[in-house]
């Protein structure tokens, strides 16, 4: 087929499968972008210790829990990221189970619990002396900050130095003291680095001496270790002070549900779950959009003791949302017969994805797409997501909802539905799609795509997807 009326028969079939959904999708104006993404935690205690930028809010949580009427019963996010969903959840007497696979989010996760313990306060005098006194620098005993290949030459000299005495000397620490220096570590890394967290990969700033993109990075004065790591401190011991503002800001203590995290794949952990056990999930996975954790988060899984090889394991873990993703093997074991091939006929039979699919293909066999992993991202991108919807079927209990948050994506002009496609899969695997919201305003196009291809708003929205009964 020529490309022109490959082109148009995508578009046609676009537009079909929105006509399919069209009285199901709305603009929902309490969705804000802020709410939809990190930025709404940003000035909430605790939350705001650590910038996870592909998180979501708690407010978007709490928002639709009361939409769901959710006030018992247990909860799962199978891509649980820095626990938003559970903590929120435990907060309002729900139980919640996670899954996450990247280490920096389990860590997160365990140090949020831990301040809604009442052990948390022993830890106070530690950190107000730590952050008083910085006990560090007078210290003889340095941990070596371990360097992946991928982040050689992170930190200036001086800030190396300082922060291998703070790792070597908050050993002498009682273990909670310890977890939270260490955690307040982690929390500081990008800023004292030479390097910028930019949505696909780590950017380097030009006096690193790493290859600069186009445009090049200069961050300006980088804050001592000292000064940053004294400012962290400084803003754990408020929010560990003020239990009245952590009531309001964070999350109401005590956590009055259970909160249990699988550290690893949901590709391996939801065949594991009881099925009918669930009464809702909540959760965000990694969007088709070529952005690599591994690399964004490479710092602090480094920190995290995270070395080379399992960094590239990890990498090969994710939901397959990067052009390096490969074929992940032995899919057809991990789940049921039933749900593996369930899923994958309806992965195949997705007329509208397939087309795509077969388009990018011919695309890249043409070398005219700007990576040659693209296709091969988006075939297990959507095949690894339709097992993950076909188990959650599994998982929940009839007439309990399924949320998923999503952004659409284009990739060669070509814009893929991916909250569409990914309704067809729930629909097939016994969900009736009650709603589409889309957030007020799109996503823009890049300027590079703009002039290609014009403006067409990308929707970001919010499945729900009610389990038959
Ligand atoms: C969009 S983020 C979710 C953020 C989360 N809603 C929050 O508020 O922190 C997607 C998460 O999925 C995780 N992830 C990617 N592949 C995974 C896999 N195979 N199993 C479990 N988690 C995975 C990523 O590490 C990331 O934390």
């Amino acid at each position: 087929m020529a490309q022109t009326e490959a082109l148009d028969l995508i578009r046609a079939q676009n537009v079909s499968l929105e006509a399919r959904f069209a009285d199901r999708i709305s603009v929902n104006s309490f969705l804000s972008r802020r709410l939809v993404s990190f930025q709404a935690n940003k000035d909430r205690p605790v939350y705001r210790w650590f910038k996870y930028k592909e998180g979501f809010s708690s407010t978007l949580v709490h928002y639709l829990l009361d939409r769901l009427n959710l006030h018992s019963g247990r909860l799962l996010d199978p891509f649980a990221g820095v626990g938003t969903t559970l903590l929120t959840a435990s907060a309002r007497g729900i139980d919640s189970v996670g899954v996450e696979l990247l280490p920096v989010g389990c860590a997160a996760i365990e140090v949020y619990r831990l301040m809604h313990s009442a052990e948390s306060q022993r830890a106070l005098p530690v950190l107000a002396r730590w952050c008083a006194e910085q006990p560090w620098r007078a210290t003889t005993h340095s941990k070596p900050f371990s360097h992946l290949r991928i982040t050689q030459g992170a930190f200036p000299e001086a800030t190396q130095l300082a922060l291998e005495k703070y790792l070597g000397a908050l050993e002498a620490e009682p273990p909670l003291a310890q977890k939270l220096l260490h955690f307040a570590a982690l929390c500081v890394l990008e800023e004292i680095s030479y390097t910028r967290k930019d949505g696909q990969y780590l950017r380097w700033d030009e006096r690193s001496g790493r290859r600069q993109s186009r445009k090049p990075l200069n961050k300006g004065i980088l804050p001592s270790f000292e000064v940053a790591i004294t400012k962290k401190l400084a803003q754990m011991i408020d929010d560990l002070q003020l239990p009245d503002r952590l009531l309001a800001g964070f999350e109401a203590p005590p956590l009055s549900g259970t909160i249990q995290v699988f550290c690893g794949s949901a590709l391996d952990w939801l065949p594991t779950f009881e099925s009918a056990s669930f009464d809702a999930i909540i959760t965000s996975p990694p969007y088709a959009n070529r952005y690599d954790y591994t690399r964004t988060y490479a710092l602090e899984l480094a920190l995290l003791g995270v070395d080379d090889t399992s960094l590239r394991n990890l990498r090969q873990q994710m939901i397959a949302c990067t052009v390096e993703n490969r074929e992940k093997a032995g899919l057809e074991y991990r789940f049921t017969p039933e749900v593996y091939h369930k899923a994958l006929a309806a992965f195949r039979k997705q007329v509208e994805l397939q087309t795509i699919l077969e388009y990018l293909e011919a695309q890249r066999r043409a070398h005219a797409l700007n990576n040659q992993g693209i296709p091969r991202m988006l075939k297990n991108y959507f095949l690894e997501l339709a097992l993950v919807i076909f188990d959650s079927a599994r998982l929940l209990r009839p007439s309990a909802r399924f949320v998923m948050i999503n952004d659409n994506v284009r990739y060669s002009g070509i814009v893929i539905p991916v909250d569409l496609i990914l309704s067809d899969f729930a629909e097939q695997a016994g969900f009736h799609i009650e709603a589409i919201w889309a957030l007020p305003a799109g996503k823009g196009n890049s300027s590079q795509q703009m002039s290609l291809y014009g403006r067409q708003e990308l929707r970001k929205s919010v499945c729900i997807w009610r389990r038959n009964s």
